[in-house]
Formats: C-alpha cells, sequence, structure tokens
C-alpha cells in the first residue's frame, strides 16, 4: 500500500515540476492553471496523510514557508560587477570596434540579449539542491533571500538532472509581468495601499518582504543571464551556457540572439528595439556580450566593469497624461492598428500626443478605457508606448473601447490572422491599405523616392492620378494635371518626377522591400535579392526552393510564392519591367569548368561543432558554391550533424537525407583541418 502511495506521490512531484518547467522555461504550458492546481492540490493532500514521506525538494515545499527574521549577509564567492551603460548606438558600435582591435582584428561572435528591469539575483545549486539565494547588495557581499527565492516561480528546487553538478552558480534577474503586476495593483489599489511605481520596485520589494507568502503573491519569476562560481561544470560560450541551463530546467532570458560583425550586431539590435512591445515584462536595455568565455577572460575587467560587455539603454522616459480617444488606423498590409490619442504631454524633450496601442489583445491586457490616466513611455526613446492604466485614479466615468469589427475606412468585415495577434481588413482594395502601400513604398525604407511624401499621396489618390505602385511611374504624361494640385509649383513637379526617375534604378532589393508582400521588408528583401538576384528569378522558385534559403523561413517563403503567382503579383512585375525599373539580373550561369565541390548544393548544418561555428560553416558553405538552409527538406543534399543535434537530425532521417558528421563534412570538401585534431601526428 505504502509504495503505491510513495509511487504516486513521486510521480505528482515529477509531473508538477515537468509542468513548471513547460510553464516557466519553455513558455509552452499544457494544461491550465485550474489543471495545475488540482495536481498541487492532490499532492498537498497525500504529503499530508503521509508525513513521512515528506520532502524538501517537494513543489509543496514552495508555499507557505516559515517567515524569517532579517537577513543574513552573504559574501559572493565571485563579486557581480554591473554593465558600463552606453546611451547612443554610434559609442556602442565604437565599443565593438575597439574589442576587435584589442582580439587582433579577429570578430568576436556576440551575444545581444534583452536587458531586464529586474533585480539580481544570484541563486546556487549544490548537488542539484536549491542551497541558496543572494541579492547583489553593493557587488561584493548581498542578502540571503534563500526561503523568498523558494517561492519563484521557474527557480526549481531540484534540477533536471540525474548527473548534477557539485556547485551551480546562476545569476539573473527577478522580475514580475507586466501583466501580474497590473492585477497586483488592482488589488493594492483595493486594499486602499500605496501602489507601486513600476513592476521593478514591486519585484524588489517582493524579494525583501520576510514573509515568503506574501513573495508568492507577487508572481515573482526569474530569468538566468550568466553564470556565477561553478564547480564541475563549465561551458565554452555563453550560447553553450543558455543552453545548459535551459535543459536543467532554469528559465533563461527569452529573445537573446547571437551576432557575429558590426553590421549583424546593429541588426540583431534593431530587432530586438523592435520586439520591444511584444515582451510581458519590461526592459530598460540591450546588453552585448563576448560570447566565448575565453576571450571574456582575455578582454578582463575594470574595478566595475566587465570590457566584454556593455548595456546600451534607453533612459526610461516616461510621463502620466490622459486618453482622449481611441482610433484605429489601417495598414498597408490591412492590419488593424488602435492608437490613443494623448492630452499632449512632454516626454524627452518632444511632445507626446498618441500612442500605438498595438493590437486588439493588448488592447485588452492594458484594459485601456476612454478617459483613462496612463503611464507613457517611449520605448527606445522614440517610440511612445502605453505602459499601463493608472487604475486608481479611475473616476467610472472612463468608457469602455469597443474593437470595431468593420474595417473604418471601408466597411469590410475585418478578420483575425489565423497565426498570430493581429486583426486585418481583408479588401485589397481598401483605400486605407492603398495609400499607405504607395507611402511605405516611396519611404526610406524602400524606394526613397524625393519629393513624395504622405501628403502628397493623399493628393494624387484623390485627384485620381495614380491607382498602385506602377502608376506612379506613368506621372511624367501627367505634368499638367500635377501642376494643378496643391503646392505643386514646377518646381516641386519637377523635383518628384526626378525623384521618380532616378529610383528606377534602386538596387533590387528597394524594389522588393516596398512591393507590399507580406513579411518582406528590408531584412528579407536582401536576403531574396542575394539569394536569387532578380525578380523573374523569385518568380520561378518552388515554396521549398524558397524556404531552403537561410532564414527564409516556410512562412515568408508561402506569402513570397503566393504573391508572385497571383494575378496581381504577376501584372505589377510586369507593367515595372516594361516601365523599364531595376528588376535585377539573373545570377551569372555556372561557369561548369571551374565547378565547385558543393556548386548547387543544399546543405543544413545543425548541433554544436567542434572546430567552427555554425556561422563559419555557412560561409564555408557558401565560399565553395553550396546554399546554406536553415531547414531540412526533400531538396537538401546532406545535414551537417554536430553534437546534439535535435530536430533537424530527425527530419533527415525521416526524409532519408544524407547525414555527415563534421569530420566527414571536411573530408568530403578537402578542408586542410581534416585530420580530427587527437589524430594529428606529433
Ligand atoms: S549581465 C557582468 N545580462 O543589469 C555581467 N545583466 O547593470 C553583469 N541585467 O546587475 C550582468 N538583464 O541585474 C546581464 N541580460 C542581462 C541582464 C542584466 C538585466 C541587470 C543585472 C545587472 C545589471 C547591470
Amino acid at each position: 500500500m505504502n509504495t503505491s502511495v510513495r509511487r504516486e506521490i513521486e510521480r505528482l512531484r515529477e509531473e508538477i515540476e515537468r509542468h513548471n518547467r513547460l510553464y516557466y522555461v519553455q513558455a509552452a504550458p499544457e494544461i491550465s492553471d485550474r489543471e495545475f492546481d488540482r495536481l498541487m492540490q492532490r499532492l498537498e493532500q497525500l504529503e499530508k496523510d503521509h508525513p513521512e514521506f515528506a520532502s524538501p525538494d517537494s513543489p509543496t515545499q514552495r508555499v507557505g514557508g516559515q517567515p524569517v527574521d532579517g537577513f543574513e549577509t552573504v559574501t559572493h564567492r565571485i563579486p557581480m560587477l554591473s554593465l558600463e551603460n552606453i546611451f547612443d548606438e554610434q559609442e556602442l558600435l565604437q565599443w565593438y570596434d575597439s574589442l576587435k582591435k584589442d582580439l587582433d582584428g579577429q570578430d568576436p561572435e556576440c551575444t545581444v540579449e534583452y536587458k531586464i528591469d529586474g533585480v539580481a539575483l544570484a541563486v546556487i545549486w549544490e548537488g542539484g539542491r536549491l542551497s541558496r539565494a543572494v541579492t547583489r547588495g553593493d557587488g561584493a557581499a548581498g542578502d540571503d533571500v534563500t526561503s523568498n527565492a523558494r517561492v519563484i516561480g521557474g527557480i526549481p528546487l531540484g534540477l533536471h538532472t540525474k548527473t548534477p553538478p557539485p556547485v551551480l552558480e546562476v545569476r539573473g534577474e527577478v522580475l514580475i509581468h507586466n501583466e501580474d503586476f497590473a492585477a497586483f495593483q488592482a488589488a493594492q489599489a483595493e486594499r486602499g495601499e500605496e501602489p507601486f511605481r513600476n513592476p521593478r520596485n514591486a519585484a524588489a520589494g517582493a524579494l525583501k518582504l520576510l514573509d515568503p507568502s506574501m513573495t508568492r503573491r507577487r508572481k515573482l519569476r526569474f530569468l538566468a543571464h550568466g553564470p556565477g562560481y561553478c564547480e564541475g561544470i563549465g561551458w565554452q560560450t555563453a550560447v553553450e551556457f543558455f543552453d545548459a541551463v535551459r535543459d536543467l530546467g532554469i528559465p533563461v532570458t527569452p529573445g537573446t540572439r547571437t551576432a557575429v560583425g558590426r553590421d549583424s550586431l546593429q541588426r540583431t539590435m534593431a530587432e530586438l528595439v523592435e520586439e520591444v512591445p511584444e515582451l510581458p515584462f519590461e526592459v530598460d536595455g540591450i546588453v552585448v556580450k563576448v560570447s566565448s568565455f575565453d576571450l571574456r577572460r582575455r578582454l578582463g575587467e575594470t574595478s566595475k566593469f566587465p570590457r566584454w560587455a556593455r548595456a546600451y539603454k534607453w533612459e526610461r522616459y516616461e510621463a502620466e497624461t490622459r486618453v482622449r480617444h481611441i482610433a484605429v488606423q489601417v495598414g498597408r498590409t490591412g492590419t488593424l492598428t488602435p492608437v490613443a490619442d494623448l492630452e499632449p504631454v512632454v516626454i524627452d524633450g518632444t511632445t507626446v500626443s498618441r500612442a500605438s496601442l498595438h493590437n486588439r489583445d493588448e488592447l485588452q491586457r492594458l484594459d485601456i478605457r476612454i478617459g483613462d490616466r496612463v503611464l507613457v513611455e517611449k520605448a527606445g526613446r522614440i517610440i511612445p508606448h502605453v505602459l499601463r492604466v493608472n487604475v486608481a485614479a479611475r473616476t467610472g466615468q472612463e468608457q469602455p473601447f469597443r474593437f470595431p469589427d468593420r474595417c473604418p475606412e471601408c466597411g469590410t468585415a475585418v478578420q483575425r490572422d489565423d497565426d498570430g495577434v493581429f486583426i486585418r481588413c481583408p479588401n485589397p482594395q481598401c483605400p486605407a491599405q492603398l495609400r499607405e502601400t504607395l507611402v511605405y513604398f516611396a519611404s526610406r525604407s524602400a524606394m526613397d523616392i524625393d519629393g513624395l511624401g504622405e501628403k502628397l499621396v493623399e493628393q494624387l489618390l484623390e485627384a485620381g492620378l495614380v491607382d498602385g505602385i506602377a502608376s506612379l511611374y506613368r506621372l511624367k504624361d501627367r505634368r499638367n494635371e500635377l501642376l494643378k494640385l496643391d503646392r505643386m509649383g514646377e518646381k516641386s513637379v519637377d523635383r518628384l518626377l526626378a525623384g521618380l526617375e532616378q529610383s528606377k534604378s534602386r538596387p533590387l532589393w528597394r524594389l522588393l522591400a516596398g512591393l507590399n508582400i507580406r513579411h518582406v521588408g528590408e531584412n528579407n528583401a536582401r536576403i531574396l535579392e542575394s539569394a536569387f538576384g532578380s525578380l523573374s528569378a523569385i518568380a520561378e522558385q518552388s515554396v521549398e526552393d524558397l524556404a531552403a534559403v537561410d532564414e527564409i523561413g516556410p512562412v515568408i517563403a508561402e506569402s513570397v510564392y503566393r504573391f508572385f503567382h497571383s494575378e496581381s503579383g504577376r501584372q505589377l512585375i510586369q507593367e515595372l519591367e516594361e516601365l523599364g525599373l531595376n528588376t535585377g539580373t539573373a545570377p551569372a550561369p555556372v561557369d561548369e569548368s571551374d565547378e565547385k565541390p558543393l556548386q548547387g548544393q543544399t546543405v543544413v548544418v545543425t548541433g554544436t561543432l567542434t572546430r567552427m561555428t555554425r556561422d563559419d560553416a555557412k560561409q564555408l558553405i557558401r565560399s565553395l558554391g553550396g546554399k546554406p538552409a536553415g531547414s531540412v527538406s526533400k531538396r537538401t543534399d546532406f545535414v551537417v550533424a554536430g553534437d546534439k543535434a535535435g530536430s533537424k537530425l530527425d527530419r533527415a532521417r525521416e526524409l532519408g537525407v544524407q547525414v555527415l558528421t563534421e569530420q566527414q563534412f571536411l573530408e568530403r570538401i578537402g578542408h586542410p583541418n581534416s585530420t580530427p585534431e587527437n589524430d594529428a601526428s606529433p
């Protein structure tokens, strides 16, 4: 009898920890909160009835711990340094240049991570068991907050491994999700208590609360960003560290990417900044770190900061104001974006009177109402963004906002994207979409047409002088009508026509970016240009061919294919060719006499390689005439599988695609380093 109870208790503990990992580490829960609570209750009951099976590692031991009297001060075995801040992108790039110089001209691989606006915490597991959690304090010593850390969501009480290292110290950030913070603020107001200024203050306060059951109520979370003092475990790079820690069941800062080289660093930073509004928590910058721990040691640190990392920060430029109205705008792909019309308020020297509310889900999350007082910030120091509603300031006069079910410009019933959060007007003839398409086409992100801005686009449409992209290039035949437009004298007309003429010879990626193909902005347009060279070559590709291009996934491939095979897409391309725009040149035909070893072959690299990084391998494949691809398909010629290769390797086996080890790959291409290191003759 008792063995079966013990087995059930063990099974429940494992099950609960598994769901904890799914929820906190992978952000992919399989069961509802209610189902989770039921599992917990069952376990609590069993443990109560059978105290002989109690264990400090049980997930039930997180809750309702005993309050402690004050905190013990603990010295960090390795000091917790902080980061030097940089507020200007150019300065950050200069830092990168100086790093490169210190590394004898070598471009170091860097991780680009969010700088989470939380509270630093060092968490230590000994023999796989959570043994201690210490705040940063003054960097040399901090407070022992272990009992509070035990109730932080996602910090495993036991590491998810059968062979734990003797000591693992992981440093990270304690935070509260914006959503939990909003709920917490509302409850705080209800109780008549002073609200916290921001989620960071609430997290800091909670960590220091002496009563762990209070800590739990604040829904704290932990996200790892680096190693501390460890014994019996080590990594070569930060990327390896993140993978290993995640496998041990510890949540890791999401969104982290790597970059090699100045351009890639700049692009990656821009990507992270762009995704800030989608994050469920607040960030106050981006951290760039050299990934290799060897290089970190070589670069060293000053007394306060490491030389191998910098924080690119934006100040919390924020202010409180009132929502006067909520409008819904229709974008060039038909997306409906709610925008808050605000009482003007000055933030960082400029007046803000509008802020995007992103999408319908965000409206619901914020629970924003017309008349509400809201906290507005400039995310990335530019984009006005509503952080949250000051619920405590509500008077009861606020008006809830109903998201429209018809397009505000053309009245067509709107649809929700199958794969996302956006609500869209599906009418391709929608006047708003046409206007926004033309404005974007002429903008600096696409064709950069001198003299053609939003106001003029509106006038051209109103006067019936244009009805699409191609018609812009026929304006030269309608000079007299142009002269009749508001504020269009000879000079402005000349400027517009010259601007249009010049734009005809812009690089292909600019045209591609301007065509309003879903998922094809500047970045993907450049990738498509370098892979295929011309519009006609892109039009000839199958979805699989497109998806085989590195960084072009199946969703983008599908969208590109659909555009090039639609009636309107085909017609537009033909017209643009006839009008003399640069639609690219086909890549040069392969010279058979100079065949490169991987000419025309599609190769997928996966897992960890030992003698080069994955990026190096891709570069090598390209230089040998091959195409490195991101996903395995029937058209893949072979897969190079390094250590810990996962789903791509499985897929290759499933499809019967040839799999090579790193060694076999080097041999195949006749690489001079293809002798294994341990076999090298003395
Ligand atoms: S690395 C020596 N990475 O920012 C390396 N820190 O001023 C130090 N922070 O105390 C930390 N997100 O609490 C690192 N992705 C991230 C971070 C991060 C937030 C905090 C951390 C640190 C402070 C640095």
